[in-house]
């Protein structure tokens, strides 16, 4: 599959959340993939477990809605993290490599606060495997800061000394980066992904962690992230558990 056809975007206002819009809508969508849908602002933002991505004016609020050549839940741990590595690598080029972690699964930090989150979601439309990237980025909080529980926990690039670029300008630059992790994928060409995994989230490598999920929480030793894109979590007995979902934070 050609990954790199021509990317539409479009540009709205206001929304409820790209992701629901685009998950309500793709029928309508549907001969204009890959497309980009993004938001001035969303009324109903959305992050992972239902959580609530606050999305005031100045932020980057898109999803990408493009085809996959297999179904996509076979493989949407590994997409997700994917879709992390290019968020990554388009903020590298204002904030540089090294004050960027990925935390697994796909969360964007710098200085250990959340600047970026990636909500990947997917569908089926008759014989298409669609998958609907939701990229939540924090450009700007000057008009509006952020609430007070996310005060310690989330930055922004302004915040950061940085000017933000045009969401067009990012919609763009991370389409490109998507598109080269996606090839390598199809390509089967596993090394690279992992490497660039393994260099990602290296401030986590070997650190004492809690990995929360839904049926409740465990703790051990982060021991990286599996082919498939789980996290391998090394319990004190020595047994390595495997973790296909959850948030993990650092044990101190
Ligand atoms: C997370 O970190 O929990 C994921 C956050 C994803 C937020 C983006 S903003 C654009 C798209 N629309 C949504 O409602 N959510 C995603």
């Amino acid at each position: 599959m050609n990954f790199n056809e021509p990317l539409t975007v479009i540009t709205l206002d206001e929304v409820d959340s790209t992701n629901a819009l685009l998950k309500r809508d793709l029928p309508l969508y549907l001969d204009r993939l890959p497309c980009f849908v993004l938001a001035r602002k969303q009324t109903s933002g959305r992050g992972r477990d239902q959580r609530i991505w606050d999305s005031p004016d100045g932020g980057f609020y898109g999803t990408l809605a493009q085809r996959l050549p297999v179904p996509a839940a076979l493989s949407h741990g590994l997409l997700s993290l994917l879709a992390g590595l290019g968020v990554r690598d388009v903020m590298t080029e204002w904030l540089g490599k090294e004050r960027l972690d990925l935390k697994w699964p796909n969360d964007l930090l710098c200085r250990g606060k959340k600047l970026a989150g990636v909500l990947v979601e997917n569908q089926v439309k008759g014989s298409d495997w669609l998958s609907l990237w939701g990229i939540g980025i924090n450009l700007s909080r000057q008009q509006t800061p952020f609430p007070e529980p996310l005060q310690d926990r989330a930055i922004s690039l302004s915040g950061l000394g940085v000017e933000p670029p045009a969401p067009l300008i990012l919609a763009n630059r991370l389409h490109q980066r998507f598109v080269h992790w996606l090839d390598l994928w199809q390509r089967g060409e596993e090394g690279p992904i992992m490497s660039a995994l393994e260099e990602a989230s290296r401030s986590f490598q070997q650190n004492p962690i809690t990995v929360h999920d839904r049926g409740g929480r465990v703790s051990g030793i982060f021991e990286g992230i599996d082919r498939q894109g789980a996290l391998r979590l090394r319990m004190d007995s020595g047994e390595i558990r495997t973790c296909y979902c959850g948030e993990i934070e650092n044990r101190d």
